[in-house]
């Protein structure tokens, strides 16, 4: 079929790779992001995204927000606006996280479009080439993606039951030749480890940041989806004066809004939202105000307690179901909230290869390998996530997942 004009499906490849700026070069795509790809199949039942439970999105509630927006403030949300974010929702966050101890004003505070964004700004501003960031092993995928890209390189520090092992820091920045640019922290329900950094921990890393003059850069996606247990003291709060700390809309809301937010001094407010001018200019003023008008009705708060209860349920279910169904051997983290539990198999299944088996038996999950920036690791790990299928199904996973390995370890 002839093509029409300007359709370049068959143009020659002037060879675009050799034309990339050298940091182009060290950009891969995620393999969550191409798993995802494979288990988009809707006979594959999947633990691998992490991503919130879709029948529970307030689909009503955010379509009566968008009527209201347009009606009564069409022309502002059409227009562009402030990079630093919508005014009325940084100061209804400012409130909000003040329940937690981080007591802000509004102007410390800068909208972005979803945390990821946050990661590469921070990389942008902080991260020259070979540049050390300490990080815990394993550590979240999309923060390596955003700062591989500047090429950083990274000193990673074991975790345990309770976080990242933050007694090892010293010996790790005492060794080192430079001084990293920043500690990168995932505080509550980690991802992927599912664990939690205990209080004693995150005093001793406040402690320690101010010891060697570090900055933290504190990632809390989940820290509103806690299932039991008391809130633990934000690293912002124990060390304001040296931490950025980054929250989301994504697990709370819905990812869908591309919305989350910066917490930080005010003259690294000024650098990011330079950063983001460069990146964006603003992030869109409509959604922020739909967001706005769903926060400020109460319509987050109540939407939050549900999603815990649902959450809670299926991390439930998730944990009952490795318990009936995995082989001898099998031990996991059973997190107090957030999306994702880490499974730990025998050493004679490698994670990585047994995702061929368990996509062939329609189940997926992400093999442990992908959570350690340039290195070793996590052979003999998974990650889950239990917040995307109702109990029902993360049994039946379960189940197969459960089926496959018994197999493998009576072939092996
Ligand atoms: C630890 C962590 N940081 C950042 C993000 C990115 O979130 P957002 O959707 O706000 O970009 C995620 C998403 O899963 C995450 O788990």
């Amino acid at each position: 079929m002839p093509e029409p004009n300007g359709m370049i499906t068959h143009v020659e490849d002037i060879g675009w790779e050799n034309r990339l700026a050298a940091r182009a070069r060290r950009m891969q795509s995620s393999v969550i992001r191409e798993l995802l790809k494979l288990t988009s199949q809707p006979d594959i039942i999947s633990f691998a995204g992490g991503l919130p439970a879709p029948d529970f999105f307030p689909i009503r509630e955010v379509q009566e927000a968008c009527r209201y927006i347009l009606q009564h403030h069409g022309p502002i949300a059409l227009q562009y606006s402030p990079t630093e974010g919508y005014q009325p929702l940084k100061e209804w966050l400012a409130e909000t996280m003040s329940k937690y101890g981080i007591w802000v004003e509004s102007d410390n505070i800068m909208m972005v479009n979803g945390s990821q964004q946050a990661l590469d700004l921070v990389g942008k501003l902080f991260v020259d080439p070979d540049t050390c960031v300490v990080c815990s092993r394993p550590t979240y995928l999309g923060a390596i993606q955003a700062w591989d890209a500047y090429e950083a390189r990274y000193c990673t520090v074991p975790m345990d039951e309770d976080g990242m092992i933050v007694e090892e820091l010293p010996a790790l920045l005492d060794k080192g030749k430079h001084r990293p640019r920043f500690v990168y922290v995932l505080p509550n329900f980690h991802n992927p480890a599912g664990t939690t950094l205990s209080q004693s921990r995150r005093e001793q890393l406040a402690e320690i940041a101010r010891r060697y003059d570090l900055v933290i850069i504190e990632d809390d996606p989940y820290g509103e989806l806690r299932f039991e247990g008391a809130d633990l003291t934000p690293l912002f709060r124990l060390a304001p004066e040296r931490t950025i700390y980054l929250s989301t809309f994504s697990k709370t809301l819905a990812p869908g809004f591309r919305l989350a937010w910066v917490v930080a001094p005010k003259p690294i407010i000024t650098r990011l939202v330079q950063a983001k001018q460069g990146a964006d200019l603003n992030t869109g003023a409509f959604i922020q105000m739909v967001a706005n008008d769903v926060c400020q009705r109460g319509i987050l708060r109540q939407h939050v307690r549900r999603l815990r209860n649902v959450y809670r349920s299926r991390r439930d279910a998730m944990v009952d179901a490795l318990q009936e169904h995995m082989p001898g051997g099998v031990t996991w983290t059973v997190p107090q909230g957030g999306l994702f539990l880490w499974v730990r198999t025998s050493d004679q299944i490698d994670t990585r290869e047994f995702m061929k088996t368990a996509i062939a038996a329609k189940v997926a999950f992400v093999p442990g390998f992908a959570f350690y920036p340039g290195e070793q690791g996590g052979e003999h790990s998974m990650r889950m996530n239990f917040s995307y299928c109702n109990e029902e199904t993360i049994n039946e996973g379960i189940y197969r997942l459960g089926v496959a390995m018994k197999k493998e370890l009576a072939g092996a």
